[in-house]
């Protein structure tokens, strides 16, 4: 009986997932910095990098180092005997090869034994990919903990690189510039941003990631847009029950508006705990409080909104309901009629404009990519890539503002910056864990 439904939940989700992408082909963006090898002089160039989706990308900064490449357990997946250390006593660059384990994994290893950053070659000639954070577990705590940025580079160069730092005695140590000025668009002194997230808080690690952002990221996003510096727009991933299957089970407890918008059920259990439609009401009602906060002159309430709910109305306490989330708008003063005029009614046989918008805005456009992961965050348009952390995402807002513009909450973090004209535009492409 488990089985089974647990294969109708999994029907369900491939189907809706299906029919939410398919506009747009599933294109996905490969986020890119560039390393610009410095020594030795015959081999001095630029090359493209991906950066990897964990760590902390160095937005709008640069690192000089010098690449070492182990000459034992090169792909280090394995913990490393001892420090590395370079001869000049510049950072170290660790260049590693792919394969064997995640990606994230490599890079602990190498944080673990002193690396600044770390360069993982491709093993196979193809596009460059994203390197995306192995699923949160028990075996993953160090994603926490890793704070160097990592990036994939193609076989090509990471053969040439391994090449020149093998023969590094000889001829002198291979530098290399990575440089991530140009990987976050930076054309005025407005910074737009937005998250992709859900009210659910049982879908563990990942949920618990989105919800600490929130309560850790509130002073910074509030400080930034009450001064006027950044525009923040909370988004929330939306699916549709293909027209074949609106009339089963399975998507009247997961849908609203007869189909129209759904949310996967929480427990993946359509017989016990929340519905699936009770989260997309959710997710309706904080968009709504967006909206009528956004129109009474201040947006930043919803923060105050997303994070109280998380505390006093979470699904793990079974207090995730109507009645708590509108206490909750009550005692931010926002005009509950408002906010239940946005919301329309879910029984309806219609669209609902707020929700209908949401699953427009989850197609790529631009240089943007589609949102296909929960949570996503997006800044002046192009997706990030780093861990959802409040210093690694300021650092990252702060990148997103023409030089000069920054806001003193990005000044009194010792960031270098400086001009560049490097061009990264991101190509369709794809992402990997391994
Ligand atoms: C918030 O308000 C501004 C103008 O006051 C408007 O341009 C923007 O679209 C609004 N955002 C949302 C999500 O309604």
């Amino acid at each position: 009986m488990g089985g089974a439904r647990q294969f109708l939940a999994a029907l369900l989700a491939v189907a809706a997932a299906a029919a939410m992408v398919a506009p747009a082909r599933g294109r996905f963006v490969v986020e890119k910095s560039s390393v610009r090898v410095l020594a030795p002089e015959h081999i001095r160039g630029h090359h493209d990098a991906a950066i990897g989706n964990f760590g902390v990308p160095d937005y709008g900064g640069t690192l000089t180092g010098v690449v070492l490449y182990p000459d034992k357990k090169a792909t280090g997946c394995a913990e490393f005997p001892a420090r590395f250390k370079s001869k000049s006593g510049r950072p170290v660059v660790l260049l590693l090869d792919r394969g064997e384990c995640y990606f994230a994994l490599k890079s602990w290893n190498a944080q673990q034994a002193g690396a600044a950053a770390v360069l993982i070659a491709d093993t196979v000639d193809e596009q460059l990919l994203t390197m995306d954070t192995p699923e949160a577990s028990p075996d993953t705590r160090y994603l926490d903990k890793l704070n160097i940025p990592s990036a994939l580079v193609n076989r090509a160069f990471g053969e040439s690189l391994k090449r020149m730092a093998e023969k590094a005695d000889a001829e002198g140590e291979v530098v290399v510039k990575l440089d991530w000025r140009e990987s976050m668009p930076h054309p005025d002194e407005r910074v737009e941003y937005e998250l992709w997230t859900n009210s659910n808080d049982e879908c563990g690690p990942r949920c618990d990631e989105q919800a600490a952002f929130v309560r850790s990221f509130r002073g910074h996003a509030q400080i930034l847009e009450r001064g006027g510096y950044a525009r923040f727009t909370p988004h929330y991933i939306t699916w549709y029950c293909p027209e074949a299957f609106r009339l089963t089970r399975q998507c009247q407890s997961q849908c609203i508006n007869h189909g129209r918008y759904c949310a996967p059920d929480p427990e993946e259990d359509f017989g016990e705990g929340y519905e699936g439609k009770q989260v997309v009401v959710e997710n309706l009602r904080q968009l709504c409080v967006h909206r009528v906060a956004n129109e009474s002159g201040r947006p930043w309430a919803w923060w105050d909104f997303a994070m109280d709910y998380k505390l006093r109305c979470s699904m793990k306490e079974k207090k995730y309901s109507k009645a708590c989330a509108e206490e909750v708008v009550a005692s931010l003063g926002l005009p509950l009629e408002k906010v239940l005029a946005c919301m329309g009614d879910p029984d309806a046989d219609a669209d609902n404009a707020v929700l209908s918008k949401e699953q427009e805005d989850q197609i790529g456009r631009g240089s943007r990519g589609d949102v296909t992961i929960l949570p996503t965050l997006v800044i002046n348009d192009v997706q990030y890539r780093g861990k959802l952390e409040r210093t690694a995402v300021l650092k990252a807002v702060c990148a997103g503002f023409k030089e000069g513009t920054e806001p003193q909450v990005c000044l009194s973090h010792a960031w270098r910056r400086t001009s560049a004209c490097t061009g990264t535009a991101g190509a369709g492409g794809t992402r990997r864990r391994t």
